[in-house]
């Protein structure tokens, strides 16, 4: 939630720091704003919307000849999206500015105090304390008086702050929050992701939790909270600067489901070895620990959730493990019951997410084993684990995931036979023949896209309608409750995803002539149970679009719209089955004239709770 960036250098800052800034806006886009250190004082522009507003402000000379400076844009937590709670903040004096991402959870307090000092608050945001902080402590030592705000606060964050009187001075801050450096020749850059920077420098240094930094166009320093130095080594990424562009796409999110089948490749790169067997390197925990695994339990947020419920499915059926799976907002505050041979899965896309991350820390600090399935390198969730598994989608920018969650269900599938392969529960030749088959889903699911051509038409027929239920059994109720989810949060539209065979427990009270019922029919063991929901759901009238596999023929006289798959077995068959929910709900979205790849009041990253 929300994005952070700074420069200092010797090119103008105005264009890097708004370029960064285009590049975050996945982050939050309820408002956004630039100060900079110009002439020895700060100048401060800000505005409320997407980056679309403030470039209007800064049109003209705004910010210009300016060398260093600070970016953020905003997901409102304290404060409604306004000019005044827009980021950077500045303090009384107009000498000190601060962008700031997270929350300050002793704000109240310390905004009591400063007031009673004196100090004058023009915003309603919990950051602002920190700029006042900073003005409190500051004795000519911008890195001192940052310090000594941080010994202060209490929260999750990260932030950056500038003084007018250090005229190419950068110190940030970070704790449980993502902040990065990207490290260039005289000049230096700071922010919340890699692709702020990543058109300027591809050398990353990653700052720790409880750590400062010290930026000037010639160096960098890492220190810890008594200023000691720290070595942090530089890494080089390989990420494209153009993954971040949407590459002749109308938006990103259509590219990005697009490159499905390109990602689900990379996913598989290595793991499933033409000599047989399953190699995840990155996993690090020994397959000794691995063998006396008793039950494993996924703790996600969203989509990552969803991706879990998959994981659930194959876990059980491949690795004969015992599974339990909580969103991990509730998993956090529950007393779960958890041992050394418990196996405790993260995912997150992000490797940010703040329930997820506690969920994480808790089963850690209670002896159970932590895996982290993430996309992304060097995230909190892979500091935070004793091992990880790289989804490898590449950089998402839609808020709504499509690629990473397509990704995430391989990661989970090629863990399933992982332990399937150590708990000797599928023999090799099994676990050959599913390996063979997860290698041959990137090429079906590309000429699933090449040829795709429903999607938009029952898109066309069903977009003005108010409300959509979502039906689904075995793993077909993952992909719809992931398809009620994109639709709702894309197009607004009101979902519910239901296992089929609950409907008659509530949800069939909602149902009317014509309204859509998705339902996943795909070919399987549940199949004929789902042909009754869909019966049930026709003797209401309502209008059934079905997900099923190709060559089912049977399907078309049970349903209104049909939208086909390529055949897969069944526990693999959610790779392909999601994408047609992904691209109904697109259409639906681009129909109602809605902003796909910025929904309203969403951020792709949650960093707070
Ligand atoms: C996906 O479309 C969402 N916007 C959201 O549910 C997301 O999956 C969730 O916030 C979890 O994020 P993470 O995977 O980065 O942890």
């Amino acid at each position: 939630m929300c994005g952070i960036i700074a420069y200092t250098g010797q090119r103008q800052c105005k264009e890097l720091l708004f370029q960064g800034l285009r590049k975050l806006e996945y982050r939050g886009y309820d408002s956004a704003g630039l100060s900079v250190l110009s002439n020895g004082h700060i100048e401060l522009v800000r505005a409320v919307g997407n980056l679309d507003s403030l470039e209007k402000e800064l049109e003209g000379d705004g910010c210009t000849g300016a060398h260093a400076g600070l970016g953020h844009t905003r997901w409102a937590t304290h404060g409604r999206p306004s000019t005044a709670n827009a980021h950077p903040h500045l303090d009384c004096t107009g000498k000190i500015s601060i962008v700031l991402n997270g929350i300050i959870e002793n704000y109240q307090d310390l905004r009591e105090k400063l007031t009673a000092e004196g100090h004058k608050f023009t915003s309603e945001t919990d950051a602002e304390v920190v700029s006042h902080l900073v003005e409190k402590h500051y004795d000519g030592d911008l890195v001192e008086a940052t310090r000594l705000s941080i010994g202060e606060i209490s929260g999750h964050y990260a932030f950056c702050v500038i003084h007018s009187g250090h005229p190419d001075l950068i110190v940030g801050a970070r704790k449980e929050c993502p902040l990065l450096i990207g490290v260039g020749e005289g000049e230096n850059f700071i922010a919340s992701a890699i692709p702020a920077f990543l058109s300027e420098t591809r050398d990353v240094m990653v700052i720790g939790d409880d750590e400062m930094v010290v930026m000037t166009p010639d160096g960098v320093q890492i220190l810890d909270l008594d200023k000691q130095p720290l070595d942090r080594e530089i890494t080089r990424v390989s990420w494209n600067a153009d993954a971040a562009e949407k590459g002749g796409y109308e938006t990103f999110m259509r590219k990005e489901i697009y490159e499905q089948p390109d990602s689900l490749t990379d996913t598989l790169a290595g793991r499933l070895p033409a000599g047989g067997g399953i190699v995840l390197e990155e996993l690090a925990i020994p397959d000794k620990e691995l063998a006396k695994i008793d039950k494993v339990y996924i703790v996600a947020c969203g989509t990552s959730y969803h991706a879990g419920l998959v994981g659930r499915y194959v876990l059980e059926n491949w690795a004969r493990v015992a599974v339990e799976l909580d969103v991990a907002s509730e998993f956090r505050y529950r007393d779960p019951v958890l041992s050394p041979t418990t196996l405790v899965v993260g995912i997150s896309q992000s490797g940010e997410t703040a329930d997820t991350l506690a969920a994480m820390r808790q089963a850690r600090s209670q002896g159970a084993r932590v895996l982290a399935i993430t996309n992304i390198m060097g995230s909190q969730a892979t500091r935070d684990a004793d091992g990880i598994l790289y989804t490898r989608a590449g950089l998402e920018i839609g808020v709504a995931a499509t690629k990473t969650h397509v990704a995430q269900i391989a990661a989970i599938q090629l863990l399933a036979l992982y332990l399937a392969q150590i708990r000797q529960t599928m023999d090799p030749k099994e676990i050959s023949e599913v390996a063979a088959e997860l290698k041959s889903i990137p090429d079906l699911m590309r000429n699933y896209l090449k040829n795709e051509a429903s999607a938009y038409e029952i898109a066309k027929r069903y977009y003005q309608q108010p409300f959509f239920l979502y039906l689904g059994r075995g793993v077909g109720l993952p992909v719809c409750l992931e398809g009620a989810l994109k639709l709702k949060e894309i197009s607004y539209i009101p979902t519910e995803a239901y296992a089929a065979g609950e409907m008659k427990h509530g949800p069939i009270a909602l149902l009317d002539k014509g309204s859509p019922v998705v339902v996943v029919a795909n070919d399987g063991h549940v199949y004929e149970k789902v042909v009754s929901n869909i019966e049930e759901v026709r003797a209401r009238r309502a209008s059934v679009i079905a997900v099923a596999t190709e060559g089912n023929e049977r399907i078309k006289s049970l349903s209104d719209d049909v939208m086909y798959i390529p055949r897969t077995s069944e526990m693999l068959s959610p790779l392909l089955s999601v994408v047609p929910l992904q691209l109904l709900a697109y259409y639906i979205a681009q129909l109602k004239g809605c902003n796909v790849d910025q929904p309203r009041n969403l951020a792709k990253t949650v960093t707070v709770e």
